[in-house]
């Protein structure tokens, strides 16, 4: 898998709930659409890892009723889409914390993780009760393990050992969308977001659909992306590095 890996901040299922005349909850239904089409759409796109921000260590301070409603929701997409994630050869994964998810969408899921490892086209990761800052904690706690049972010394620590020690292996995030007007990233991939272009639009995320993914993909590809560096092939930039 080379493609690229995108990560999405599904907002906005509230306001298009209230625009609709609706419950919150019915929002999140309608955004489960949304999750479905781009799941389906993304491979064809050029997208190999999907990262998509389904519940925030912070949304536990959600009415109770908000929040089981969106892990019961989590559970029946886990259930009523294995088989056609397993055609489509997507693997499932979860990033985030496991401990205080609820047992009935947690046995799902596993299952969901289990039965799809085979996946090859499209990696779909899901955060829940994830939060980056306590993502970036737990591998310092690995790392301090390692030091402290001789395996690793202090000064030996690089950004890469936190590096390996945050993605596992997965590649570096391209991009960053967030739907429902908001430009911030609430706690989302703050490692993995070093070099990853942002991408903000108003949509709210019940009406994003692969259209508006290929459009932010389109708008990714006239960015200029140097990682720090300079592009060589543009003689302006070369000539105010050389000063
Ligand atoms: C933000 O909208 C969205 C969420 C907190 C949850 C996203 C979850 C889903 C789309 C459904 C479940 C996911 C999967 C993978 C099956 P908001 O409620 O913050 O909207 P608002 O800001 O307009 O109130």
């Amino acid at each position: 898998m080379s493609g690229m890996h995108v990560g999405i901040i599904m907002d906005g299922n509230g306001r298009w709930a209230r625009s609709h005349g609706r419950p919150r909850w019915r929002g999140h239904l309608a955004g489960v659409d949304s999750v479905r089409d781009i799941v389906r759409g993304a491979p064809d796109l050029g997208v190999s890892t999907l990262t998509m921000y389904a519940f925030s260590s912070d949304n536990w301070k959600r009415p109770r009723g908000e929040v089981s409603r969106l892990f019961w929701l989590l559970r029946e997409f886990c259930r009523r889409e294995r088989a056609e994630l397993i055609e489509n050869g997507v693997r499932v994964t979860q990033v985030g914390r496991r401990d205080r998810i609820p047992a009935s969408a947690l046995a799902e899921l596993d299952d969901t993780v289990r039965a799809t490892a085979g996946g090859r086209r499209l990696q779909l990761r899901l955060a829940i009760d994830y939060s980056a800052r306590w993502a970036i904690g737990a591998a310092a706690q690995e790392i301090a393990h390692l030091v402290a049972s001789g395996d690793l010394r202090p000064d030996a620590i690089t950004p890469e050992t936190l590096n390996d020690q945050m993605t596992n292996g997965v590649p570096e995030l391209d991009l960053i969308i967030r739907t429902a007007g908001e430009q911030r990233l609430s706690d989302f991939m703050l490692w993995e977001a070093a070099y990853a272009e942002l991408y903000f639009t108003p949509i709210l995320w019940p009406d994003f659909r692969r259209e508006d993914l290929a459009l932010a993909l389109s708008e990714f590809g006239r960015r200029e992306r140097r990682f720090g560096g300079v592009d060589t092939g543009d003689a302006a930039v070369q000539k105010l590095a050389a000063r």
